[in-house]
């Protein structure tokens, strides 16, 4: 009898995102107008930079000829992707970073749903609250929790951020092996500063464990001051493995393409203590259930990293958050907290009650996707998730359909 990984059945029954696209799917069919409105799900909405396209398209004519046709290329990444990644996103910023420390992928969500495979099955993770749901539901598939009560699985540290601690969480009050971070922010848009991120790397040398930073969001970051990458800590190459995306830097949600940072100096353990390089198995892993991102999309990522490609990312950056400035300040307006959306693309909004409630009566009335913080966990409860990532003209008008719908609301009240 063939039986199944029963880790599975303690996962609530769908994905966060797939479940509300069924929600909106059930909405627009019983009300067809007006169209909805989406800021839920961070998917950018706007055409990949013209450099990408131009990178891209003669990539693909070189797939059209013998001579400079191209089959199976190095699992992970080429060269040219490699060396522009390790010199602009990391050098250029004082983080020593080496090209063959970084592995070239489809995706953030998939490569920080897979590392977690290189661990033991009992190690001890820990995980924020709120947070993007993949890092807690991958740990679940493999078997690293008990069963969930009340909100949360048994067996996981959360790591709880509240309006309080401004959704930087404290450091963990026991020992942990594995921690999860994500700067700035997704869900809630927080940013960290490099002196509370040395705290994290210090704890985690203190008690050899590994931080799995997530920094998909970096190019949002319009404070100089805050760091890019988890590198620019001293001592972090050998505490952390960084993950980065193209997705919402350069508009690649639909093209796929993104990187993971691991650094030769990271050691993990076997029980008896003997050291072992996580490069080595990360390769091990990668080499051996992946077989590249295509050619002509990485000669499309490289290209953002030309002068022309920067500029146009920067544009398409600054296009974004200038949706977030006009959310957050309409949300504020209308008297609710906000935070996030000055460095990030996500404005996290204390809504006063039900978080479920909240995205209801917006698609409801309003006709507008937000995201319920309570999907994100129990700390999110009380807040919902605001998304930059649409055109000017939808997020002008989504914002102009809340203020009706919450003033007539407030009326009624
Ligand atoms: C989000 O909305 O949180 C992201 O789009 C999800 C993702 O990047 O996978």
């Amino acid at each position: 009898m063939i039986r199944i990984n029963e880790n599975y059945l303690k996962l609530k029954a769908s994905y966060l995102f797939s479940d509300i696209a069924k929600r909106v799917a059930a909405h627009q069919q019983r009300r067809p107008e007006p169209a909805v409105i989406r800021l839920g799900i961070g998917d950018v909405t706007r055409a990949l930079p013209d450099t990408c396209i131009a990178a891209f398209h003669e990539a693909v004519d070189e797939m059209a000829a013998d001579a400079t046709f191209r089959g199976y290329g190095p699992e992970q990444g080429y060269d040219f992707l490699r060396e522009a990644i390790a010199e602009n996103d990391f050098r250029a910023r004082g983080a020593d970073i080496d090209a063959d420390e970084i592995f070239v992928s489809d995706g953030a969500k998939c490569d920080t749903g897979n590392i977690q495979e290189l661990f033991a099955s009992d190690v001890r993770i820990a995980i924020p609250d709120p947070v993007y749901p993949v890092y807690l539901d991958t740990n679940v598939m493999a078997g690293r929790s008990g069963t969930f009560r009340d909100g949360r699985y048994e067996g996981i540290v959360y790591l709880d951020g509240t309006a309080d601690n401004g959704f930087i969480p404290d450091l963990p009050a026991e020992p942990v092996d594995l921690i999860y971070l994500c700067f700035p922010n997704n869900p809630t848009g927080a940013t960290i500063s490099k002196e509370q991120l040395k705290t994290w790397v210090d704890f985690a040398a203190a008690n050899r464990a590994i931080i799995l930073y997530d920094a998909a969001y970096e190019a949002f970051i319009r404070d100089d001051a805050l760091p890019h990458s988890i590198y620019e800590i001293d001592g972090a190459r050998n505490v952390a493995i960084e993950f980065r995306s193209f997705s919402k830097t350069a508009g690649f949600t639909g093209t796929r393409c993104a990187y993971t940072v691991v650094p030769k100096s990271l050691m993990a353990y076997t029980a008896s203590g003997e050291s072992h390089s996580v490069h080595r198995l990360w390769n091990r892993r990668h080499s051996t259930k992946f077989n590249g991102v295509s050619y002509p999309v990485q000669r499309a990522a490289a290209a953002i990293y030309t002068d022309a490609g920067k500029r146009q990312v920067a544009e398409l950056i600054q296009g974004y958050m200038a949706n977030a400035d006009i959310i957050r300040s309409e949300m504020q307006t209308l008297g609710y907290d906000c935070i996030g959306g000055e460095n990030a693309p996500y404005i996290w909004v204390a809504t006063k009650g039900d978080s479920w409630a909240f995205f209801d009566m917006l698609l409801e009335k309003a006709g507008v996707v937000c995201t319920p913080g309570a999907g994100f966990g129990t700390c999110g409860e009380g807040y919902i998730r605001i998304s930059a990532f649409n055109s000017r003209e939808n997020v002008t008008a989504a914002m102009d359909r809340i203020r009706r719908s919450l003033k007539r609301q407030c009326h009624l009240e």
